[in-house]
């Protein structure tokens, strides 16, 4: 794993963006594994920067997103296909059609899960898989536990992880029970990963999952056995990196 740790916002932001628009520079019809939650979201930010100022093209690039909730409807506030578009997709030049989000909303999950690890499969591998954590050491909506799922699978949300994200919401009692999430075994097919840690509440987690023990009890531990792995830490969540 190549780690790193900066000082200040900028940097940890301008070198996330600098190896995505490297990647899709090189390879413009890159495939992008993509994450939610509020750690990409200044991420996300510099690259619609950068596509405004010419210096990246996401015309030929597909995305494919690790996950989403059950049962919001996609133009709800809070759903991840929503959050997408408000945050990345609508403000550059990708075409919308090319970016894929599990459906939250299908009358049969378990056959939305099938379709969409087909479709992993069909068009895989990805070229970066961008990654936060949760912390409990999530990655995607994989919760630790004593097994994993390798595939696409619905879910059921810890607690723990819903009162992290009832911020967004009006109450706890609003956020989905549920979500599908790609799998472990789907994130780590990817061909590069980056996973991006901030902020001092994840400064343990970070430790844990870097350099604590390879466990389903911290799914994101298991990126330990990916080859080529880079992590981004701030300042605060880079406490013990130092
Ligand atoms: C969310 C997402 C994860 C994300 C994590 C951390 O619920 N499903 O993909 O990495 O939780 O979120 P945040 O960046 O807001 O701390």
């Amino acid at each position: 794993m190549n780690i790193y740790t900066f000082q200040n916002e900028s940097g940890f932001v301008q070198t996330a963006a600098g190896i995505i628009a490297s990647l899709v520079n090189t390879n413009p019809r890159a495939k992008l594994g993509l994450a939610t939650g509020s750690t990409p979201v200044g991420l996300y930010a510099k690259l619609i920067e950068m596509n405004k100022e010419g210096l990246v093209s996401f015309k030929g690039v597909t995305t494919y997103n690790l996950d989403e909730y059950v049962g919001l409807p996609d133009n709800h506030s809070e759903s991840y296909r929503t959050f997408m578009n408000e945050k990345l997709f609508k403000h550059i030049d990708i075409n919308l059609a090319q970016t894929f989000i599990p459906n939250g909303n299908a009358a049969d999950l378990e056959e939305e899960c099938r379709r969409y690890d087909r479709m992993l499969e069909e068009n895989g591998p990805v070229d970066l898989q961008l990654l936060g954590i949760g912390h409990n050491g999530h990655i995607g909506f994989n919760e630790p536990g004593e097994t994993l799922h390798s595939g696409t699978h619905v879910t059921t949300l810890q607690e723990k992880t819903r009162t992290a994200n009832a911020r967004f919401f009006s109450s706890i009692e609003e956020v989905p029970t549920h979500a599908i999430t790609m799998g472990v075994a789907s994130i780590m097919k990817a061909r590069q990963i980056m996973l991006l840690i901030r902020g001092e509440d994840k400064a343990e987690i970070a430790r844990r999952a870097l350099t604590g023990p390879i466990t389903t009890e911290c799914p994101a531990s298991l990126l330990q056995c990916h080859p080529n792995v880079v992590v981004l830490l701030d300042q605060g969540a880079g406490r013990y990196f130092k």
